[in-house]
C-alpha cells in the first residue's frame, strides 16, 4: 500500500515512470531475494532447449515436417482448418475466443488450450484424457469438432499422393519401409511441438539472476506460493502435472455463470469422485492466452486469480494482493522462436 502511495506520489511529483521505480523504490535485500529464489526452486524449474523424449528423439526433419503439417489445411476434411488456426503460434498459441466455435464451421465445447510448452505436461486436454503430446496430435484430425478426417486412411492416403508428403516422411523417417503413416504423422507433429518452449524473464530469474523480477513482481511471487496456489501450478510448466477439482470450496459454475455444464474428468471414467477434475493448466504465457478456464467463461486475469483464491484456497483476496500475484504470472510472458510461427515454404502456394 505504502508503496503503491509513493509511486503515485513519485509519478505526480516528477513525473518518473514505474520503470524507474524499479531501480528507486524500495531496496533490495540480498538474504530475503535469496531465501525466496531458494523457496521457488522447491516449486519450479527453468524451462529446457526442448522437451525431449526417449520414445520420440527430435530431429531436424522430424521438427520440419510436423511445423508443415501443423500449418496445413489440407489435414482437415474440408480442407479449410489445421492445428493453427485455433493454436494460432503467432498468438501464443491460443485463438483467444471462448471456444473456437466463433472461428470455425463445427464449434469445440472447450477453450482451446494453448500449445506452446504442453510437451512438458504429464497430460494432454482438459480432462487429461491424452498423456502424451504424440498420443494428442493423432486425436483433433478424427474430432467431428474439429479436423473431422472421416478415419484414418483418407488422411494417411491424401498424404502418400502428395509428392513433397513422400519426400518430407521419407526424410524424417529414414530406412522406414512405409514412412507416411498416421505414427509417423504424430510422430512428426509431437516432435515440432516439443521445440515449441518459451522461455522468459521467470527462467531468467531461476537461472540465477535475481534481479530479473522486480521487487513487486517478487512479491507476487511469494504470495503465489504463501497462498497455495503453487500446491497444483508447480513443476517446470507452472501446472499441467495433475487433476484437480475446480470448485473445492464453491462451485465453480456460481462464479464462472459457464454455459455449458461440463464436469470434466467425470465423463472420461465415469467415477463420480472425479466430478469437475480437470487438467491443473500450466500459467506460462497466461497473460496472453485469455479467456480463461475450461470454457472460457472469463476474459479478465484479475478475476480468474480472485475465482481460483475462492473456489480452490477458501481465500477473499485483496486487490493489492491480486496485482501482486498478477504482476508476477506476467513475468512467465515468453519469446516464441521466430522460425515456428512462419507458415513453411512448402505451402506458399496455398497462401494464395
Ligand atoms: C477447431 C479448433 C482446434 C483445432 C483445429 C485443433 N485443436 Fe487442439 N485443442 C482444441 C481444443 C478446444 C482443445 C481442448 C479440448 C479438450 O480439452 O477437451 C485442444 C487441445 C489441444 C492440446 C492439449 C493442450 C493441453 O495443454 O492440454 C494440444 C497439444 C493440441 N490441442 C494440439 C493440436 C494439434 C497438434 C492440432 C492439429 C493436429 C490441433 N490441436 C487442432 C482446439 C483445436
Ligand atoms: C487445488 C488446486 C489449485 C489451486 C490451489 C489453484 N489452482 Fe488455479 N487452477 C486449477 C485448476 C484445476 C484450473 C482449471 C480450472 C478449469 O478451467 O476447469 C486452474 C486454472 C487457473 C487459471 C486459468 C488458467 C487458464 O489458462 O485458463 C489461473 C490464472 C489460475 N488457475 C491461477 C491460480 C492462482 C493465482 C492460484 C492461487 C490463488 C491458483 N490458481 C490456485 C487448480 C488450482
Amino acid at each position: 500500500m505504502k508503496k503503491g502511495v509513493f509511486l503515485m506520489l513519485c509519478v505526480i511529483a516528477m513525473g518518473c515512470s514505474p520503470r524507474e521505480e524499479k531501480q528507486a523504490g524500495p531496496a533490495r535485500n540480498p538474504a530475503r531475494d535469496t531465501a525466496l529464489w531458494k523457496q521457488a526452486h522447491g516449486f519450479f524449474a527453468v524451462l529446457p532447449a526442448v522437451a525431449e523424449t526417449e520414445s520420440n528423439t527430435i530431429t531436424d526433419a522430424k521438427v520440419k515436417l510436423g511445423q508443415v503439417l501443423f500449418y496445413d489445411p489440407r489435414i482437415s476434411k474440408s480442407g479449410k482448418s489445421s492445428c493453427n488456426s485455433c493454436h494460432r503460434l503467432s498468438s501464443w498459441g491460443v485463438d483467444n475466443v471462448k471456444a473456437s466455435a466463433d472461428t470455425l464451421e463445427n464449434p469445440t465445447q472447450r477453450n482451446a488450450p494453448t500449445v506452446f510448452n504442453a510437451a512438458l505436461h504429464n497430460m494432454q486436454f482438459w480432462d487429461g484424457r491424452a498423456l502424451t503430446i504424440e498420443e494428442q496430435a493423432g486425436k483433433p484430425l478424427l474430432n467431428q469438432e474439429e479436423l473431422a478426417v472421416p478415419h484414418l486412411g483418407f488422411l494417411v492416403n491424401r498424404l502418400r499422393n502428395d509428392s513433397m508428403y513422400r519426400s518430407l516422411f521419407n526424410a524424417a523417417f529414414p530406412g522406414e519401409i512405409i514412412p507416411v503413416s498416421y505414427t509417423n504423422l504424430q510422430k512428426a507433429i509431437g516432435a515440432f511441438e516439443r521445440t515449441l518452449l518459451t522461455p522468459s524473464r521467470f527462467d531468467k530469474y531461476m537461472a540465477g539472476d535475481l534481479t530479473a523480477l522486480t521487487i513487486e513482481e517478487q512479491e507476487g511471487l511469494a504470495a503465489f506460493m504463501d497462498a497455495g496456489c503453487a500446491s497444483c501450478h508447480n513443476g517446470v510448466g507452472v501446472g499441467g502435472g495433475s487433476l484437480q477439482r475446480f470448485g473445492i470450496f464453491t462451485d465453480y459454475r456460481t462464479l464462472t455463470h459457464s454455459r455449458m455444464d461440463d464436469e470434466g474428468r467425470l465423463n472420461i471414467t465415469g467415477d463420480h469422485s472425479e466430478k469437475d477434475k480437470f487438467k491443473v493448466p500450466g500459467l506460462r504465457n497466461v497473460e496472453m492466452t485469455y479467456p480463461y478456464f475450461h470454457d472460457g467463461s472469463i476474459a479478465n486475469l484479475d478475476s480468474s486469480v480472485k475465482i481460483m483464491a475462492a473456489t480452490e484456497l477458501n481465500r477473499k483476496m485483496t486487490s493489492d494482493e491480486v496485482g501482486r500475484i498478477v504482476a508476477f504470472l506476467k513475468t512467465m510472458t515468453g519469446d516464441i522462436r521466430d522460425e515456428a510461427k512462419k507458415v513453411p515454404p512448402e505451402l506458399a502456394s496455398l497462401q494464395k
